[in-house]
């Protein structure tokens, strides 16, 4: 469909959903639909449920958020656990200011617009439809109408419960414009929109002195006072501050602790009672979700504050910490480069996991246990299989350190660097070696390093780098056999067959001349002694392989070439050490012979076809690894 066909069909669509009638007839609605009449914080805890939930190990996953947001899914469930879905069963946590605390550049803004955007869209479906009375600045609900002594009848016969009173404005309008008769009262269907103030409102802090609270709750209209006589009249008022225009919806409070405390108590009785004082008139009942935002230095100077505790008991704060996997950081800065100017820049395979590494390390506390060190912390922590650990030694770990993740480098500042080595060298190629030189670079820049911070930092950098040494060798030498994995499977079957003739005492047959012949320990030996199994050893570890295999076999499932760790290791440092004089000689040569010539070449070809690289970065790839292997 063409540009102008889709806006034609997308304001044909949006017209469909348009519906104004009568307080009588929005009654028949909510009494087939009562859905309809939930409140804001229920609509965003159903938005997030009907996006999907999926049990991955025994944790929930918020498909609503895992689109842009990873590796903190057990923040995200805690925060969807206790604070919406409890707000949406109308506990009481409903009326308190929902506070996210967290690092800079942790996510917090991406996950209040999230939310925003996500209501915005939700108001347009059936689940998430959203009425009001027609002609009201904050889109008050309808069900305010229905005076409180029959709010007990009501209940009997919809089973909804009303909460808040009619507003100034919206009482001398059914008496003025509708003498009395709540019934006529014009009822429309609305849809959400921060750009037009409906529902979605964004608030965020000026300078202290001159910050007028008229910003949240609205003001006088002078220019009206002469028409309507006094300024106590609800219609010479302006209802347009923040709090206002979000009623029905969500309002974003962002950085809210550097608002002046002043400032802030108005918040108190909003927090308290679900309503808010504007002007000269009775307090106006909200139906808003509130979220604000601050770092954890400002959270922590705002408690020390005795003054504040009654604005903190009504708080309800959420940590939003770092991501800690490796694995997810890599999809952040994937995600972040797509959306940046940088996007037609050709990143090298590693690249970004390497930074991520590094950004990784800098966000994890030494570990207490003594057999673990901090690279073996970051592999457990990103799922990895580590030798000799399982997932309780990772839960114990994660156990020591209630509160990782609120410290380290941020992801932007990993963008920054890469897009400023970019820049500065005019590249349109950059690889693993290129990130971690800028980040080191940028380590002196950066002001809220302190020189301690900086000293681990440059040591992360060098355990990121050793990383990399491997994972570049390995990517080359497999680059080098045509084709690595059928090579590795084929020398583990082999392994494996002389194994198990091995344990079982039996003889292998010759595949060609089908004669008898003993397992072969020459074999065995060579691809043991690759991960130091000394003759004593040999016969407990080709055992263990053998249960290894066996439990497999029960289970129903397959034991390959990535079911023991160790073995594959062995397999990998066997094949490359048949290899390593061919890659060492022709990848250093400076004059290569037809022959090595002819090997590189199809080398980098295997590179940039199988393993995502360009010309430039297969070849910096293969010099580095020259140099690497030369030392
Ligand atoms: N866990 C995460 N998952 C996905 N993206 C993330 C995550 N953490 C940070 N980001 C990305 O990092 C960038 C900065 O995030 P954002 O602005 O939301 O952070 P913030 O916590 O609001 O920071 P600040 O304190 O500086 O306001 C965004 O592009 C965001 O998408
Ligand atoms: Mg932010």
């Amino acid at each position: 469909m063409d540009i102008l066909g889709r806006i034609r069909y997308h304001r044909e669509e949006e017209q469909k959903l348009h519906w104004r009638g009568t307080f009588a007839e929005y009654l028949q609605i909510i009494k087939e639909n009562p859905q309809v009449a939930q409140t804001a914080h229920s609509r965003v805890y159903n938005m997030i449920k009907d996006a999907g939930v999926e049990e991955v190990n025994g944790k929930k996953e918020y498909k609503f958020f895992s689109d842009q947001i990873y590796g903190v899914e057990e923040s995200i469930e805690k925060l969807v656990e206790e604070y919406f879905h409890s707000a949406a069963k109308r506990l009481d946590v409903r009326k308190r200011i929902l506070l996210l605390m967290g690092p800079v550049s942790g996510g917090k803004s991406t996950l209040v617009t999230m939310l925003k955007r996500g209501l915005e869209q939700y108001s347009r479906t059936d689940a998430g439809a959203v009425y009001a009375i027609a002609g009201c600045p904050m889109h008050e609900d309808p069900l305010h109408l229905i005076p409180q002594h029959l709010r007990e009848d009501f209940y009997e016969e919809y089973g909804i419960k009303i909460e808040g009173n009619l507003s100034p404005l919206n009482m001398m309008r059914v008496e003025k414009e509708y003498g009395g008769r709540i019934e006529d009262v014009l009822i429309e269907r609305i849809f959400l929109s921060e750009d037009k103030r409906v529902g979605v409102g964004t608030f965020s802090p000026s300078d202290p002195k001159s910050q007028d609270i008229a910003d949240l709750t609205g003001s006088i209209d002078f220019s009206t006072i002469a028409e309507y006589g006094s300024e106590s009249d609800p219609r010479a008022y302006r209802f347009d501050g923040e709090l206002n225009k979000a009623n029905r919806g969500i309002m974003e409070f962002q950085e809210m602790l550097k608002c002046d405390e002043k400032f802030l108590w108005h918040l108190l009785s909003l927090t308290q009672e679900g309503n808010f004082k504007a002007g000269r008139f009775a307090l106006i009942s909200a139906d808003e979700l509130i979220v604000a935002h601050t770092n954890e230095s400002e959270y922590k100077s705002f408690i020390s504050n005795k003054k504040n505790e009654a604005l903190h008991s009504r708080m309800i704060v959420m940590k939003i910490p770092y991501n800690l996997k490796v694995s997810e950081e890599e999809r952040i800065y994937k995600k972040m480069i797509r959306d940046s100017d940088i996007s037609n820049v050709h990143i090298a395979p590693h690249a970004l996991r390497i930074a991520a590494i590094f950004t990784i390390l800098t966000r994890l506390k030494e570990p207490k246990k003594q057999s673990v060190d901090i690279v073996k912390k970051m592999k457990l922590y990103d799922g990895e299989v580590v030798e000799g650990f399982n997932s309780q030694d990772l839960e114990e770990l994660k156990k020591e350190y209630p509160d990782e993740g609120m410290t380290g480098i941020d992801p932007r500042y990993v963008i920054n660097r890469i897009s400023s080595a970019i820049i500065r060298k005019e590249m349109t190629s950059i690889n693993a070696l290129d990130v971690l030189r800028s980040i080191k670079e940028g380590l002196d820049q950066h002001a809220s390093i302190n020189k301690e911070d900086r000293e681990r930092y440059i040591d992360f950098i060098s355990i990121a780098r050793k990383e990399y040494d491997d994972i570049a060798k390995k990517e080359v030498q497999k680059a080098f056999v045509y084709s690595y994995d059928e090579s590795a499977k084929t020398l583990m079957d082999n392994y494996l067959d002389n194994v198990e003739a091995y344990c079982n005492k039996n003889k292998l047959f010759d595949p060609l001349t089908g004669e008898e012949m003993p397992p072969d320990e020459k074999l065995m030996r060579s691809i043991e002694e690759q991960i130091g199994i000394s003759e004593n050893a040999k016969k407990a570890f080709r055992e263990e392989i053998l249960i290894r295999i066996s439990a497999y076999a029960r289970k129903g499932k397959k034991f390959d070439y990535n079911s023991h760790e160790r073995l594959r290791e062995a397999i990998q440092k066997k094949l490359f050490a048949d290899l390593k004089d061919v890659v060492k000689i022709t990848t250093s040569t400076k004059t290569p012979d037809e022959s090595q010539l002819k090997k590189v070449n199809e080398v980098i070809a295997r590179l940039i076809d199988e393993h995502g690289y360009n010309s430039v970065s297969a070849n910096e790839l293969l010099r580095y690894v020259g140099s690497l292997l030369n030392r």
